[in-house]
């Protein structure tokens, strides 16, 4: 299988890179990848990196720039950050990739624990993970040529030690645990579902 994993270089990506390129084709996608880059705020960015890339069979996003801090720092300008990033990165992966991936191919996108369980500092990821879930919903019956679609939701994971303190009482999810949450999404036959990894 040809699986492109946008956010290659970050914590997940890293990890789910390395464990999938074991069985299948990798490619690896970010702003600055030796594979292909890509900035998921740029459509015409996203439309280039799939004409370099060609046809694949899945598509696994787990960039999602968000603006994190404090309440009061929220505006217009700072939540853009997780609009044009994790919520319209994202559905344009989607709305662009379609016309480039196979029939029965998958698209698996990121969002989290944040979307029904808000932590301080984080109101601009919990918005932009409700838009994303909503549009997996949608876009699951839409979707031709029998390509599903859904995201992975977990809440902070062993590898990003740096959150625990703005997740109290939450029990990280272990990296095997995410990477079989995306395991289902892209090899199960599952669509329109958020998959929670614990
Ligand atoms: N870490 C957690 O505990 C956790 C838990 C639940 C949900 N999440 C969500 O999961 C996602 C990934 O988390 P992570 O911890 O793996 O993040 P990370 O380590 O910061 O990695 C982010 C990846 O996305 C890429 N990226 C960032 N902005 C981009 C852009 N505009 N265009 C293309 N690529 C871009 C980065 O590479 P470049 O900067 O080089 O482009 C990097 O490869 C985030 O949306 C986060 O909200 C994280």
């Amino acid at each position: 299988m040809k699986i492109v994993i946008v956010g290659a270089s970050g914590t997940m990506g890293t990890y789910l890179s390395n464990s999938f390129e074991k069985e299948h084709q990798v490619v690896r996608a970010d702003r600055n990848s030796p594979d292909v880059q890509v900035d998921i705020t740029s459509p015409a960015a996203i439309e280039k990196m799939y004409k370099k890339i060609g046809a694949f069979d899945a598509l696994i996003c787990t960039a999602g720039p968000t603006y994190v801090g404090p309440w009061k720092n929220l505006n217009e300008e700072t939540f853009r950050v997780g609009v044009e990033g994790k919520m319209m990165g994202q559905i344009n992966l989607v709305l662009i990739g379609q016309h480039y991936i196979n029939p029965k191919g998958s698209f698996t996108l990121i969002t989290g624990a944040l979307t029904c369980e808000p932590q301080k500092n984080f109101a601009n990821a919990s918005a932009a993970n409700s838009a994303v879930e909503g549009f997996v919903r949608a876009a699951a019956i839409e979707l031709e040529n029998g390509i599903r679609i859904n995201a992975v939701s977990p809440t902070v994971i062993e590898n990003s030690p740096q959150y625990f303190p703005f997740f109290p009482g939450e029990m990280p999810v272990t990296m095997k645990q995410l990477e079989f949450g995306f395991r289902k999404s892209v090899f199960g036959a599952s669509t329109g579902q958020v998959i929670k990894p614990n």
